[in-house]
């Protein structure tokens, strides 16, 4: 645990988290809103705390440090979240990793030995042996420098080559087959390397850790042409995208992200200079990969092959894209070129033209609807717009939804009445979005108190004792939270914010994330003074209230003829009176 404390102390969460999470500052406060990596929403709720280190989604209720946040984000353990933290900021790890499960430890291994192919297949490629495989690259126009900068590399053709290096390091047979980088004969007698004879693309994290590969073959016709890594415990293939990790900073500048068919096609376009290109690696698109794109920008450019694949492929993502609340363009290069081509044929500046002047999806869907029907005549016009419709529904914005029936209209020539009519019908039957949770409103004292027992040692010693006094904490809304940072100074304890938090119950913490990010002038500039102005008037007037109370009591009794009872209160009365 105390390293993991060393951890937190060193390293910045909203840093870590903004390489992840477009966060911009609220103010000159100590929040940071963007965003929620872990659900889809249009408005940000998701909050990240500089003063505290903390981060909360208001909307889903995810929240935690920054180990909690890298395991989410990068599905990973404690330990190797504690690991790559450390590993990123220089900070040496303790001997004892292995502490470590035994299904940590495993993938561990299976990381290990990604990064020993890594080496391998990029000196092979720039060994003697690999004088075809950079003819190959050469005659389609891929430099040493993208090939360097992509880690590609080649895999050695007798299928030995990983299998003796692994056996060499010691690594369990099990943990050799897990890797899914060598596989076991059918006949049990050994092992061989998976990718053979291949051009090497290697698959990275977000984080930029390798996890997979693409292998291309380089002969013509060699089936098939790609053979990628299986699924193991470090590679999930429907989470992850080609390139995200170079991309992800310049998706966040450009605020959109191109989405291309292949491993080539992003190589090609990001030496064009465009760099916020990414790839699935021979899956379909799924929502696990938009939202990693949406947390970057929310607007994407898809732009793959011409031919009857990539259309299809097209206009079977829009809907995926749009229920992720993707706002989207397509491209389609002309004379039947893909990316790659395209740019080896036009050159960059041509390939940057064409996506500035990329289209809105829906010109394209209509297009390809209006190439198919005859839309002279009424029959034809109907049938384009059937074939929209699905999709205009799926928008989940209703002002993203007019403002397209707007537009198409127009772009059909159509009576725009008739148009929102036909798509008011559609729409009228769908479900309505759930309301984003309220956050809840904190008392603006018990917010300063909470700030001031967090901030300032002074003011601490000034509010615990008013807090202990009887009955005052009974005021509170927060009550639990006070109690909480009560129990870590009886403890000896410094209050901080993850220790008050591990003190709750999950609706508590809610409360406690809602408390520390409410107004920043709160949580700033507060004296001692104030706060203990503070903390009287909920302690007077707790007291205030108690008295009232018992005259009411007291009334009460009287009036039901239990004066013994109404005495007894009065007693209690005149004791109040004389503290
Ligand atoms: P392409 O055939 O368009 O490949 O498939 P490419 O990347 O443009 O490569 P070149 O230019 O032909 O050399 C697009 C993507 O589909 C997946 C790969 O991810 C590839 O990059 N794919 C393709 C496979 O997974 N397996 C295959 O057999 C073919
Ligand atoms: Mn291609």
């Amino acid at each position: 645990m105390e390293f993991a404390e060393q951890i937190k102390s060193a390293v910045d969460i909203v840093r870590v988290v903004g390489e992840y999470v477009r966060l911009k500052r609220s103010g000159a406060g100590p929040r940071y809103v963007g965003l929620c990596p872990f659900h889809t929403e249009k408005t940000g709720s998701f909050s990240v705390h500089s003063t505290h280190q903390f981060y909360k989604c208001f909307g889903c209720g995810a929240g935690g440090d920054v180990i909690k946040f890298v395991m989410e984000i990068e599905r990973l353990t404690f330990w190797e979240a504690l690991k790559y933290l450390a590993e990123r900021h220089g900070i040496p790890l303790p001997k004892r990793t292995d502490l470590a499960d035994a299904e940590a430890r495993q993938r561990g291994g299976i990381f290990e030995m990604h990064d020993i192919a890594v080496k391998v297949f990029t000196d092979a490629l720039f060994s003697s042996a690999g004088a075809d495989a950079r003819d190959y690259l050469k005659r389609r126009g891929l430099s040493k420098n993208s090939a360097e900068e992509f880690g590609l590399g080649l895999s050695d053709r007798g299928g030995q080559t990983l299998v003796r290096l692994f056996e060499k390091q010691g690594f369990a047979p099990d943990d050799m087959e897990a890797s899914g980088l060598v596989l076991r004969r059918t006949d049990g007698s050994g092992f061989y390397d998976r990718f053979r004879g291949r051009l090497m693309f290697p698959i990275h994290s977000e984080s930029g850790k390798v996890i997979g590969f693409g292998g291309r073959a380089l002969g013509e016709g060699e089936e098939p042409k790609y053979l990628n890594s299986s699924e193991t415990a470090i590679y999930r293939k429907s989470h992850v995208l080609y390139n995200l990790n170079r991309a992800r900073k310049a998706i966040q500048e450009a605020g959109f992200s191109i989405l291309v068919e292949g491993y080539m096609d992003v190589i090609g376009v990001y030496a064009a200079g465009v760099t916020n290109v990414v790839a699935t690696c021979g899956t379909a698109l799924t929502p696990f990969q938009v939202r990693s794109l949406r947390r970057h920008a929310t607007e994407l450019v898809l732009n793959f092959d011409p031919d009857t694949a990539g259309a299809n492929a097209t206009e079977k993502y829009i809907p995926v894209l749009l229920e992720e609340g993707m706002k989207l363009r397509i491209l389609q290069l002309t004379g039947g070129l893909d990316p790659d081509e395209y740019i080896k044929e036009h050159g960059a500046a041509a390939y940057q033209d064409a996506l500035r002047k990329a289209g809105g999806y829906f010109h394209w869907l209509a297009d390809r609807a209006r190439s198919r029907v005859d839309r002279n005549t009424p029959d034809g016009t109907v049938a384009i717009w059937q074939t929209l419709l699905p999709t205009i529904q799926k928008m989940p914005d209703k002002i993203m939804r007019l403002a397209v029936v707007d537009d198409l209209a127009e772009y059909m020539k159509m009576e725009k009445s008739v148009v929102l009519q036909e798509v008011r019908r559609s729409v009228s039957g769908r479900a309505t979005q759930g309301v984003k949770r309220q956050e809840a409103r904190p008392d603006p004292n018990e917010v300063l108190l909470l700030h001031a027992l967090l901030d300032s040692p002074e003011a601490r010693v000034e509010i615990v004792p008013v807090l202990r006094q009887p009955s005052v904490l009974q005021r509170f809304a927060a009550r639990q939270i006070f109690e909480a940072v009560l129990r870590m100074v009886d403890a000896g304890e410094t209050p901080t914010y993850s220790g008050i938090e591990a003190r709750l119950t999950e609706p508590e913490k809610e409360r406690l994330a809602a408390l520390v990010f409410a107004d920043d002038t709160l949580s700033q500039a507060f004296t001692v003074e104030q706060a203990v102005a503070c903390i009287r008037t909920l302690a007077i007037g707790e007291r205030e209230a108690r008295r009232d109370d018992l005259r009411r009591r007291i009334k009460e009794l009287e009036r039901a003829g239990d004066l013994a009872g109404a005495l007894h209160l009065m007693e209690e009365l005149n004791e109040m009176r004389r503290d």
